[in-house]
């Protein structure tokens, strides 16, 4: 569905002064899969998304989507394509249902098709009160969800979302992505998209990509990421005495690291927690150290990105933010 090769994105902004924004990105997705894109602010997403829709040309290396070059086959990759982007997409003064149509429409949709898929997405996204209201009336989360039904009335065969749940509430992000993976279902629908929420990647997601200035530096399954990159930590209370006595034995463990002690308490990252945990507290019973508590921890995307880089997401993003 999406075929990559070295993808960069140059901005010259002045005469001394280039962003390498994306600097060589290979990627390939596959018809029905769901990837969510996670890095830092400032690491290259929404430039690279905007050079898969067509919004912008890339500087060099190739991208096929949906079958079509985006140099060269910019109208057949649009209409095969739908994008909701990071900024808000809907006009001022339209009411939201007739923008819907309207969205509709330029998709090529019947006036019947697009009217039913229009009052579905606003029963969906809880927009159905609001279908009268001007789009400059709408509140942050409401226009959000409204962008988010533009991008989906023509139901389309391949979607790119760009932080399509930043700034809804718990409630209205469990029910935009309820409403995505049921549209995923009936459509067969192919879905890209960017968060900078970890556990919605975790759990959403069936591959992750994780992105840092304008490279790819991990491609994988949550899960495989996590297991490969990061590990179990291992969390034991121990008397202060015998934390050494501790650590000597959690370091036989297979894939035994980063061993810290604070308090009463013991940390170790293992390759596999819960089967590392016996073995750790059966050599601790055979040398007569009383262990009071045990806790095996998986670990987050947070974990795997500061594992990759050496920083936490969070951090980054923070640093993002405020350099912005
Ligand atoms: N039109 C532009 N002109 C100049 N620089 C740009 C332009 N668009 C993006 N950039 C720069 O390119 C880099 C990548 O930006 P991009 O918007 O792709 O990041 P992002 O990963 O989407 O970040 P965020 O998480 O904050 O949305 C940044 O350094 C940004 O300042
Ligand atoms: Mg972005």
């Amino acid at each position: 569905m999406i075929s990559t090769r070295e993808l960069t994105k140059d901005f010259v902004v002045s005469r001394t002064e280039t962003v390498h924004a994306v600097r060589g990105i290979s990627l390939d997705v596959a018809p029905g899969e769901l990837v969510a894109v996670l890095g830092p602010n400032g690491a290259g997403k929404t430039t690279t998304l905007r050079m898969l829709t067509t919004l912008i040309a890339p500087t060099s290396g190739t991208a096929t989507v949906a079958g079509y070059d985006v140099r060269s086959d910019p109208a057949r990759v649009r209409r095969r394509i739908g994008y909701v982007g990071q900024g808000n997409g809907a006009g001022h003064s339209q009411r939201v249902g007739d923008e819907l149509l309207g969205q509709g429409a330029i998709y090529g949709m019947d006036r019947r098709a697009a009217k039913r898929r229009t009052a579905e997405l606003l029963e969906n996204l809880e927009l159905k009160e609001l279908a009268q209201r001007k789009v400059s009336e709408l509140s942050g989360g409401q226009r959000r969800r409204l962008d988010v039904a533009m991008g989906l009335v023509h139901a389309p065969g391949l979607l790119f979302l760009d932080e399509p749940s930043t700034g809804l509430d718990p409630q209205n992000r469990a029910n935009l992505w309820q409403h995505i993976l049921r549209m995923r279902e009936q459509h067969a629908m192919t879905i890209v998209l960017t968060t900078h929420y970890l556990d919605e990647a975790d759990s959403m997601a069936e591959r992750v990509v994780v992105v840092d200035h304008g490279e790819v530096i991990a491609d994988d399954t949550a899960e495989v990421l996590k297991t490969r990159l990061a590990g179990d930590r291992i969390v034991l209370t121990v008397a202060a005495s015998n934390h050494s006595r501790i650590q000597e034995l959690a370091e036989r463990l297979p894939g035994a690291r980063e061993f810290t002690s604070t308090g009463d308490q013991v940390s170790v990252r293992v390759t596999d927690g819960p089967g590392a945990l016996p073995i750790l507290l059966g050599a601790a019973q055979q040398d007569g150290v009383p262990v009071a508590a045990a806790q095996v921890h998986r670990p987050t995307l947070d974990d795997v990105f500061l594992n990759l880089t050496g920083r936490s997401l969070r951090e980054a993003d923070t640093d993002g933010k405020a350099a912005a």
